[in-house]
């Protein structure tokens, strides 16, 4: 836990958003995750702290430092409002992700589980018309598990290719923020 982004004498990046200050624990913490991920094991990082703190500002960083380091990097945001559909950050992120490719690329990384993955996703039909329809499961739990399978062995198979580095705001702040006191960011490391 740190305090706000204070005077620093770090040295200072511009970027596209301007001069990028401070922050320099967050920033190698989340590097070394960089680190871990371009050696081939993935990491879930949280960044919470309150409005205005620095936490977009702060994974704006990271990805402009992902992508120097080839990776490519997807987002998908949490809409707040309601209504939007079920999975909505994944299907944003995997939807920047399916423009970017060929069929036989998406094909290949889609595998078996294409069907399953469409089910969130209904572009995979318009730009792969060769998907077969998702067999209706009458028991939503095992439909439900054969999604997160087939998008998970999906998005291994696309990170094969280059590693990924996948940002979504999250819904769940009011439950994180009991954890961390008021007037700093906290990015805590929450799988290894
Ligand atoms: N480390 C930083 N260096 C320079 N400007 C920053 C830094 N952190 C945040 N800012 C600026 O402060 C403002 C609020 O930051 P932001 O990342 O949007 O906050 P949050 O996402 O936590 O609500 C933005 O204008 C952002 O560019
Ligand atoms: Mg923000």
């Amino acid at each position: 836990m740190v305090a706000p982004a204070e005077d620093s004498h770090a040295p200072a990046r511009t970027t596209a958003e301007g001069i990028f200050l401070g922050r320099e624990r967050e920033v190698a913490e989340l590097e070394a995750g960089l680190d871990d991920l371009l050696s081939g094991r993935g990491r879930l990082f949280l960044i919470g702290g309150e409005p205005g703190i620095g936490k977009s500002r702060l994974a704006d960083e990271l990805a402009n430092r992902a992508k120097e380091r080839v990776a490519l990097v997807l987002w998908g945001r949490c809409w707040e409002a309601g209504g939007a559909p079920a999975y909505w950050p994944w299907v944003q992120a995997i939807r920047t992700y399916l423009r970017e490719q060929d069929s036989d690329t998406l094909l290949s990384q889609l595998g078996a589980g294409a069907a399953d993955v469409a089910q969130m996703l209904p572009d995979i039909q318009d730009l792969l018309p060769e998907v077969p329809g998702a067999q209706m499961s009458s028991d939503p739990e095992s439909a439900r598990f054969r999604l997160f399978d087939s998008t998970t062995a999906f998005l291994r198979n696309a990170a094969k290719v280059r590693p990924l580095v996948l940002f979504s705001t999250t819904s769940m702040w009011p439950t994180l923020r009991r954890s961390c006191s008021s007037g700093a960011i906290r990015v805590r490391r929450a799988l290894r």
